[in-house]
């Protein structure tokens, strides 16, 4: 469970910093991250893949602080991104334009302009209006583009229904049936300002059965032989993120079965790589810290009221996700069922439930574990609330790297013309 993060005392450690000064220091609700253990994860993710030609574009939704961008890019990380936003910040932590994938399935004329003019390395296309757009924009710019086309594979990716991208029924990449995808490269391939610069995938998020990555990788490759057949160029092939976490025990992703299961697939091919992975970099080296506001029993549960909310982490709300939750000091306790919730006024506003749990106090700090990746990005001020501020720890050393607003400055950019 969550011993690899506690000393022998039982205390919750991050990066060598013991949580309980972390709290006295930058109070809660408090994102805090482990700098070293994002680096090894990345690291452990490039190791795995030996001697293939490749880049790994960190995918920025996964957790954008540009302190984080800043270490990864530092080791050589490009970004996946997929607005202008997460380009500006990707950009402003150092990372190398040409090492910046632009996704997603509706990029705006200004988004693809800002792209083109940045020099991105390249956009990913996910329908034909995509390309007009682009077309239109090298022309206007006088520009070339690299640019690639996400295809759509069909494949079930079994993972939760929100995060599943590989099936023809989400709204995701282009299909290989029907010469759609087929037809889209060719007329990248022949105009003259862009640079046809390959294929991506990108089959869901969380995946665990990573047999499910094997087949997607073969029929990427497959098809990109198949062009290559044709006379086309292809080569960058794209692969994705999506590899899955252990939420339960907190074990390291298993990169190098991931490793190995490409190397077999693409070890000697004439293909640069490229990966996108997000939550198994960050997700599990990422602590929310909480204090206990009180304890209400009623006459069907205990509930633990938090000072977090989902406006900080909305995973369990949206996706029913499991987050382990434990106090920062552990004993062995009886444990009882207990509902662990914000203050937020709607019943979906939990992180646990039915959760067997020690005795808790009001003023108890709790731990919620994995929140590294999809928790501090997927914020909102919803009931008018500051997000929670966020510190890593590097060197063993907390540094804050997002300020909790004051009300004020939450209210500074409304706008009341009936004052
Ligand atoms: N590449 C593309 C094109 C993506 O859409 C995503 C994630 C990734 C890479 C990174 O996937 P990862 O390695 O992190 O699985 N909010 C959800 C997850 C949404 C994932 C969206 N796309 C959650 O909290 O589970």
């Amino acid at each position: 469970m969550s011993e690899r993060f506690r000393n022998n005392k039982g205390d919750l450690i991050i990066g060598n910093v013991n949580a309980a000064s972390l709290v006295d220091e930058f109070r809660t609700p408090l994102y805090a991250y482990c700098g070293e253990g994002i680096l090894n994860n990345f690291k452990n993710f490039s190791k795995s893949l030996g001697s293939l030609n490749f880049n790994i574009y960190y995918s920025v939704k996964a957790n954008s602080s540009m302190a984080i961008l800043s270490l990864l890019a530092k080791e050589g990380a490009g970004a996946d991104i997929v607005s202008v936003g997460e380009m500006h910040r990707a950009l402003r932590a150092g990372i190398l334009p040409s090492k910046i994938v632009f996704s997603g399935v509706g990029k705006t004329d200004e988004e693809l302009r800002e792209a083109i003019k940045n020099k991105i390395g390249q956009i990913n296309i996910e329908s034909c209006f995509e390309l007009n757009k682009i077309v239109q924009l090298s022309e206007n710019l006088n520009k070339k583009v690299n640019v690639a086309i996400r295809v759509n594979i069909d494949i079930d990716a079994k993972t939760h229904k929100k995060i599943a991208t590989g099936k023809e029924d989400t709204k995701f990449g282009i299909s290989i049936k029907n010469n759609d995808a087929e037809n889209l490269y060719k007329k990248i391939s022949i105009h003259k300002n862009l640079i046809p610069s390959g294929l991506a995938i990108h089959i869901g998020s969380q995946i665990n059965d990573i047999s499910l990555f094997k087949k997607a990788y073969l029929s990427i490759f497959q098809f990109a032989e198949y062009l290559k057949g044709k006379g086309l160029n292809v080569p960058n092939l794209d692969l994705g993120g999506g590899l899955g976490i252990d939420y339960k025990n907190l074990n390291d992703p298993n990169f190098i079965e991931y490793g190995k299961l490409v190397k077999d697939i693409f070890s000697g091919k004439d293909f640069k790589l490229g990966f996108e992975p997000g939550r198994c970099i960050s997700a599990n080296n990422g602590i929310l810290l909480t204090k206990v506001i009180g304890i209400k029993i009623t006459n069907k549960k205990r509930f633990i009221i938090v000072d977090s909310a989902m406006n900080d982490l909305i995973r369990p709300t949206l996706y029913n996700s499991f987050h382990l939750v434990e106090k920062i000091s552990k004993k062995n306790e009886p444990l009882s069922a207990a509902d662990i919730v914000g203050p937020i006024c709607e019943t979906g506003d939990f992180f646990a439930e039915n959760r067997m749990m020690p005795d808790v106090k009001e003023g108890d700090i709790l731990a919620i574990f994995s929140v590294g990746a999809y928790g501090a990005s997927m914020m909102s001020n919803y009931n008018t609330r500051p997000e929670a501020a966020e510190v890593i720890i590097f060197d063993n050393k907390p540094f804050l790297i997002r300020a909790r607003k004051s009300i004020d400055e939450l209210l500074s950019y409304e706008v009341n013309p009936f004052e």
